[in-house]
């Protein structure tokens, strides 16, 4: 077919910054929704940019991804699932030929979610073809909607759509709270947890040997679901509590239980495993006898992986990372540390 010189090719941008969760979303339901309510922060410099052209035509909708320069063919199909779940938003997505690059700021497989900065990038991106195109197809809320399509793709992509504190799942503690998106709740947040750094030590990189998807599923028939569904709700209110007044002791307290129960739940599982190592283990004990020989705000989480997220105010980094320089560094494979902080506009 000889392609006109008119075709229009419509071209997007966009970025949108990794998240740190710290009350995990472990569970799911219906199509992308969590069985309990989460909070996590976005990071400042591990961002996914990326960048769509659209082509339109009157075939099937035909899909390419470039990840950093380079085809990656083994996405096309978790971008298919988004673009077929989002199309009744973004009617655009039923034709035509898309080209989506995308690439990141920080390593792959380092501890630092990737699926949830691309994803929430991409559905940036999107959101603005259909605005180039139609836009009297978007209904008002743009925030709600973007965020919205964005869990279609990752379920906790939904939470990096806006920048700094961000709640998803319904939640007792506030009425706005959606299991179809994320809400920012940096309203309610005290300046003491507005400069957070997260310190990533990399204990092992490259893929998990059970992946998160799999982990969720395993809640299912897991035999402390409801067990853990009342913990996360407990740890909502717990959390929003301290967020609010400040209190860095019950905030460590909440980020503690959240991240060892999430790995007791991948222990308890049928099949049980465990994605954590001896390193990890080290890691957390050095952690915690340092900080409370120094009185320090200084706390952990880790994600579904075995690498570890120390949390900490900025005006603590003078004192944290030499500790951290010296005694952690050396737990991690090729001594990869990422200093990483929150990001709030
Ligand atoms: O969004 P998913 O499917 O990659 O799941 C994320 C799960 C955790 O990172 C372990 C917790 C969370 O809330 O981010």
């Amino acid at each position: 077919m000889e392609v006109s010189e008119h075709i229009k090719i419509i071209k997007a941008t966009a970025s949108a910054p990794s998240n740190i969760a710290i009350v995990k979303y472990w569970g799911k339901k219906g199509v992308q929704e969590p069985v309990n309510p989460s909070i996590s922060f976005t990071l400042s410099k591990s961002v996914t940019n990326t960048t769509i052209s659209y082509q339109p035509s009157e075939d099937k909708l035909d899909i390419r991804f470039l990840f950093e320069g380079k085809s990656k063919d083994s996405f096309v199909p978790k971008l298919q699932q988004l673009t077929s779940r989002i199309s009744a938003f973004l009617p655009f997505l039923e034709k035509g030929q898309l080209i989506i690059e995308s690439s990141n700021t920080f390593p792959h497989s380092s501890g630092i979610a990737s699926s949830a900065s691309s994803m929430a990038a991409i559905s940036k991106a999107l959101f603005d073809v259909q605005i180039q195109l139609s836009p009297e197809c978007l209904r008002d809320n743009k925030d709600q909607l973007i965020s919205e399509m964005a869990r279609l793709g990752s379920g906790s992509a939904c939470r990096s759509t806006q920048k700094g504190w961000v709640l998803w799942g319904q939640s007792a503690e506030i009425a706005s709270a959606s299991d179809k998106f994320g809400i920012g709740i940096n309203q309610q947040v005290h300046g003491n947890f507005m400069s957070l750094q997260d310190t990533i030590l990399v204990i092992r990189k490259g893929a998990k040997s059970v992946s998160s998807t799999v982990g969720h599923q395993l809640m299912d028939n897991h035999p402390y679901r409801e067990g853990r569904i009342h913990q996360a709700n407990k740890n909502i209110k717990k959390l929003l509590q301290a967020l609010n007044s400040g209190d860095f002791a019950m905030f460590a307290e909440v980020c503690e239980e959240e991240a060892l129960s999430l790995h007791g739940l991948m222990m308890s599982s049928s099949p049980a495993y465990t994605l954590l190592a001896p390193e990890s283990l080290r890691a957390i004990k050095r952690i915690k006898k340092f900080r409370d020989h120094h009185h320090l705000p200084l706390t952990f989480t880790i994600d579904a992986g075995p690498n570890i997220h120390l949390i900490y105010p900025k005006a603590q980094s003078k004192i944290i990372v030499p500790f951290i320089e010296e005694h952690l560094k050396p737990l991690c494979e090729n001594e990869e540390v990422i200093y990483d902080e929150i990001s709030i506009k």
